[in-house]
């Protein structure tokens, strides 16, 4: 017997499931076809399913990428919105509510709800929403991302905005799960089936999802010309190639995780829209690898955490420069690279050992750093994607490389499904 929820269980016999409610009723099966493939669900040669589901982003892009674009106009146009144009062009503000990495794409797709629809976007813990009785006006909306649709705070979260009367919009990656079910309006990432407990792909086409729905609110609200939106939308596309390019750079990665791993203490560092992906990167490291490590607005590290600084930590400095685009013509890549250069030095002159991330070959970061990793060069909007993927790889390399169990590391489980 195994409990289902805290209504129903599950009775399993030799040839017969059967759900009852906790009064004994049976409740009637409704039987629905998985489209993923047995196939997805096996390591097919790579030693762990974090390293493979690593390596599947760029396919999970261009699937979630796939019908969320009208290919023949060149412009996103996502159909599960369709119904909701009208009241979508009212909206004010929206809370995006998740948990954990989900959360961190939350963070990341508040910059782009400002940017391109020029609404206000807050983002909440799931586990904290319900709590601070939130201010939710009639023309404000939910937004709720979760990669299983089961995370018990995230499904709390949207119980509690249903109670306000505030329409609720999911980004989910499980067809049939609760919140799917739950929610008014569902637009799907299309990672296939995620089994690492760390998650990879869920997040970064979770990120992707966010930026066609800020494009297309953006549209809706007029914050973005069409020709923006098209630019914007002609960019996204060019995803699943720039992944693989940044995927390739795995074996250097490994290398320099042998050096990396000896550390005990690891900051990882960004700002504006890469800020939340020091967060992610941190979170990725101390899940699988048991390190310590904190993420960090960089601005913030002078308020205290860089007393920490000295030379057992190792500082992964985030900081690639953005082509310009016609939304973005001056992303302001200039001034916070700068501002990136001068934490680099305040944490050198500290003794503290640094990393870099940058884009492309940029000579002035790799003679400043200790280790350098250059991802292809892209647009604002697109760095964060990019980021997280040397980042998911040195998480992983210094995991396997200290002998935790990568897929499913200590004390944690793939969906928090209790509170
Ligand atoms: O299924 P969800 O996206 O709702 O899960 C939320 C978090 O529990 C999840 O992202 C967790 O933080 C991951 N283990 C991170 O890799």
């Amino acid at each position: 017997m195994i409990y289902l929820n805290d209504e129903e269980y599950v009775v399993c016999r030799k040839k017969q499931v059967e759900i009852f409610s906790f009064s004994g009723k049976p409740v009637p099966l409704v039987i629905k076809t998985i489209e993923w493939t047995p196939d997805q669900m096996e390591k097919g040669g790579y030693q762990h399913f974090m390293l493979k589901e690593i390596y599947e982003q760029g396919q999970a892009v261009s699937n979630t990428l796939e019908n969320k674009i009208d290919h023949v106009q060149g412009i996103v146009n996502i159909p599960e919105l369709a119904p909701h144009f009208e009241k979508l062009k009212q909206v004010s503000s929206i809370s995006i509510v998740a948990c954990g990495t989900a959360r961190h794409a939350a963070l990341v797709g508040k910059y782009y709800l400002e940017k391109f629809a020029r609404v206000a976007a807050d983002v909440d813990f799931g586990s904290e929403f319900r709590y601070r009785d939130p201010i939710l006006n009639p023309k404000s909306w939910t937004l709720l991302i979760s990669q299983s649709g089961e995370t018990a705070d995230t499904l709390a979260a949207q119980k509690e905005s249903k109670l306000k009367g505030v329409p609720s919009l999911a980004i989910c990656n499980v067809r049939e799960s609760t919140l799917a079910r739950e929610s008014d309006v569902v637009i799907y990432t299309q990672a296939g089936p995620e089994i690492g407990v760390a998650s990879t792909k869920a997040f970064t086409t979770q990120l992707v999802v966010l930026y066609l729905f800020a494009v297309q609110l953006g549209l809706l609200k007029g914050s973005l010309s069409e020709q923006q939106a098209r630019e914007l939308t002609s960019e996204v596309q060019k995803l699943p190639f720039l992944i693989e390019n940044t995927l390739a750079m795995e074996s250097k990665i490994e290398k320099l995780c042998t050096q990396l791993q000896k550390k005990n203490f690891f900051f990882f560092l960004g700002r504006d829209v890469n800020y939340p992906i020091a967060l992610e990167g941190s979170l990725k490291l101390k899940e699988i690898s048991y390190a310590h490590a904190e993420g960090y607005p960089a601005g913030e590290i002078k308020h205290g955490p860089i007393a920490l600084i000295e030379k057992q930590v190792a500082t992964l400095i985030l900081s690639p420069q953005a082509l310009s685009t016609e939304i973005n013509p001056d992303p302001m890549s200039a001034v916070i690279y700068e501002k990136m250069m001068s934490n680099l030095q305040e944490i050198k002159s500290r003794g503290g050992m640094i990393l870099s991330i940058g884009s492309g070959e940029d000579k002035k970061l790799q003679d400043q750093s200790d280790y350098y990793l250059g991802i292809p060069k892209t647009t604002w909007a697109l760095n964060p994607i990019l980021l997280t993927l040397p980042l998911q790889m040195i998480a992983y390399h210094i995991a396997v490389g200290r002998g935790t169990d990568v897929d499913k590391p200590r004390n944690l489980a793939k969906s928090v499904t209790v509170e």
